[in-house]
């Protein structure tokens, strides 16, 4: 079924969208996130997690929002509005939450052109960096130098640092000149952010492994801690690191793909980028801790040995104080800070245009304006909002709202909204087979019960083990309040805007534009009986029997029996409910709503006794780690272990084997067909 209506613009090549979605995919949490919790969380032993994340869930969903974005032709609220105009909000959601992320991204950029400048400024004069300095004064030069003279030291025009001002507008002029002219242009643009990155992270990676002290580094990465496995956190930490290096649930992904030729791979495509991803934040970590270990050495080799475990930070701590104090001790120093720098910008540039794309995308889909006057509009907006962030409290309030995005109701709740929406609300198979037709190679139905079933609890049991977190830290009413009683300020607008997003994106999708109307749903059921509606209401008594139990007898977790009774119950009722989709959700017959809704009770049910379970083994495991900590070596060995080696050479493998198997079977695919890309006048 083909909904190909009116000529949408496509890119011009397979390679442009490919590298346009790394792009996206590939940014700064590549750099800053990975790297720190992966050493933060077992060091190699958090690979586990991560590699089971990435193919488990990252790479379906990533086929589930290319099939949406593809089969609808449209960014995300118009494709959900397809499927079902109730569900449009879903599609609102993400996208608003999306403009909320690139309110702050680009003031990341704007630091980056400045420490560019800073470096310039140091090749032309010869005089040293503004933040480098010996020993572990050093690190303290560099810290000041980032949190006291740049961000809040030097000129303000009111309340704004000047500096930062001019190289935020020129981040968004930058933006601006990459999206104009739609993704043709985007999709060359690519083939300059995306490799430039790699080629400056793999010569970075060079640099530091040839430094002495590397392997010492490498140690920190690497040599994993099991026992960390065992912490359901470090699970946590990986599912949620894997939605946002792949900008899921943002609607980007989709909205790439609605611009996807008719014929394009979905499946392979989606393998190649994640594998892509995955591969860029591996090679990251080893070019910083590799970078760090060497600058351990020179330290220590000055008399001045400094902890490598105490200047590693996560996020801007490391981008710009732990990593440019390294790179400072290193001769020839500002000529490679120019080269971090530079990399940083090409790294989060089209990942922050990806951003902006789809919101503009969704709206010109919903209204009919023209982009030329949208995007424009939205730039504006984008640097008024981008003021916030270079005030003095700047960037504590960027981490705040960087917190409430990727929080409890923020990245992971959508990607759970969206399972459920597409899994339980429209007809998934369709979806399937839409992608399959057109891919290198073919899902089977496994990948329904991936959706359907096993993210969906997943991704519940992680929201309600987060909102369980949040009750836990903050007593009701003491959220807001600081213990002086004073009000949280960073944290009322952070809430304010994450209820605003949701409030906006219920009202976006009531609104009807007359463009709107032309819209058709696509893949809703027929409204027709339904079909298997007395094992649907077994299905639909099961998971609320199972609701009861958990929540009368097994929520404390002291009654195992009743725990694990309800868990069962809840797992054969979502079986068969997903069963009766499967059966019954085609042609002319649609299963009945008892199903649905029974479906969505059980994947409650069965996320809260997980949740439950998890909560009494992470307290156990707690217990266990501080005797083992006590105990642990503080210092790092010089060289890596042998398990270290294992584990850097299986990853290697994971990585050429995964990209070969993947490029294999796009060349046997493209040898069969005819090209699958006409190359457009
Ligand atoms: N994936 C990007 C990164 O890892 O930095 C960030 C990102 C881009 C998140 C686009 C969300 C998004 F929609």
């Amino acid at each position: 079924m083909e909904l190909l209506e009116e000529q949408r613009e496509t890119w011009g090549t397979r390679g442009g969208f490919v590298l346009a979605a790394v792009g996206s995919a590939v940014g700064l949490g590549n750099l800053w996130g990975f790297p720190y919790k992966l050493y933060d969380n077992g060091g190699g032993a958090f690979l586990i997690p991560y590699i089971v994340a990435m193919f488990c869930i990252g790479i379906p969903l990533l086929i589930l929002e290319f099939t949406l974005g593809h089969y609808t032709q449209r960014a995300a609220p118009n494709a959900f509005h397809r499927v079902n105009k109730r569900l449009e909000f879903v599609g609102w959601w993400g996208i608003i939450l999306g403009f909320v992320i690139i309110t702050y991204y680009p003031t990341i950029l704007a630091y980056c052109f400045n420490y560019m400048g800073d470096s310039l400024g140091a090749i032309f004069t010869g005089q040293p960096l503004p933040w480098a300095g010996e020993g572990i004064e050093g690190v303290q030069n560099a810290s000041a130098y980032f949190f006291k003279d740049y961000l809040t030291g030097g000129d303000y025009i009111g309340p704004f640092r000047s500096e930062i001002l001019y190289m935020l507008i020129l981040a968004w002029v930058l933006m601006y000149f990459c999206i104009f002219r739609g993704v043709k242009l985007v999709g060359k643009i690519v083939w300059l952010t995306v490799p430039l990155p790699w080629i400056m992270l793999i010569v970075l990676a060079v640099r530091g492994l040839t430094l002495e002290g590397s392997m010492k580094g490498l140690t920190f990465y690497l040599d994993p801690d099991w026992i960390q496995l065992a912490k359901p956190t470090t699970w946590r930490y990986a599912f949620g690191q894997v939605f946002f290096s792949l900008s899921l649930a943002f609607g980007v992904m989709l909205t790439y793909a609605s611009f996807l030729h008719r014929k394009s791979d979905i499946n392979n495509n989606a393998a190649i980028i994640g594998i892509a991803d995955f591969a860029t934040s591996f090679i990251g970590g080893i070019a910083i801790f590799a970078t760090l270990g060497g600058m351990a050495h020179v330290a220590s080799q000055a008399g001045q040995p400094i902890p490598v475990n105490e200047v590693i930070k996560g996020g801007p701590g490391l981008a710009f104080v732990a990593f440019p104090y390294a790179l400072a001790q290193l001769p020839g120093a500002a000529w490679w800070s120019l080269i971090f720098f530079f990399m940083l910008v090409t790294l989060g540039i089209d990942s922050a245009f990806s951003i902006t794309e789809s919101v503009l995308a969704g709206i010109v889909d919903k209204t009919g304006w023209r982009r030329s006057i949208v995007l424009p509009v939205m730039s504006a907006i984008g640097i008024g909002t981008g003021l916030l962030y270079i005030t003095i409290d700047g960037l504590s309030f960027l981490g705040t709202v960087d917190g409430f995005v990727n929080g409890t109701w923020g990245i992971a709740f959508i990607g759970l909204i969206e399972c459920v929406a597409l899994g339980w609300f429209s007809r998934l198979d369709i979806l399937r087979k839409h992608a399959n037709e057109r891919s290198d190679w073919r899902l089977g139905r496994w990948w329904n019960l991936l959706i359907r079933v096993l993210i969906p609890v997943v991704l519940g049991t992680l929201f309600f083990w987060s909102l369980y977190d949040n009750i836990q830290q903050y007593k009701l009413g003491e959220f807001l309040r600081n213990t002086d009683g004073t009000c949280r300020v960073n944290d009322c607008i952070g809430l304010g805007i994450m209820a605003a997003a949701c409030i906006l994106a219920v009202t976006m999708s009531l609104i009807r534009s007359p463009h709107d109307k032309a819209e058709k749903q696509t893949i809703q059921p027929p409204t027709q009986t339904s079909s298997g509606r007395s094992m649907a209401i077994v299905g639909f008594a099961l998971s609320v029997l199972a609701l009861l139990v958990f929540i009368f007898t097994g929520k404390d977790g002291q009654n195992q029996i009743m725990l694990f009774s309800s868990m069962a119950l809840g797992i054969v009722s979502l079986l068969l409910c997903h069963v009766l989709l499967e059966r019954f959700d085609k042609g002319d017959t649609r299963p009945s709503s008892f199903a649905r809704i029974g479906g969505i009770l059980a994947i409650a049910s069965i996320s809260l006794c997980v949740l439950t379970i998890l909560v009494a083994l992470s307290k156990k495991v707690a217990d266990k780690a501080t005797d083992i900590l006590e105990e642990a070596p503080v210092e790092s060995a010089d060289h890596l272990s042998g398990t270290s080696y294992v584990i850097l050479g299986g990853v290697f493998v994971l990585i050429v084997f995964g990209l070969g198997w993947c490029f294999w079977k796009a060349i046997g695919a493209a040898a069969k067909n005819e090209p699958e890309q006409q190359p457009e006048a």
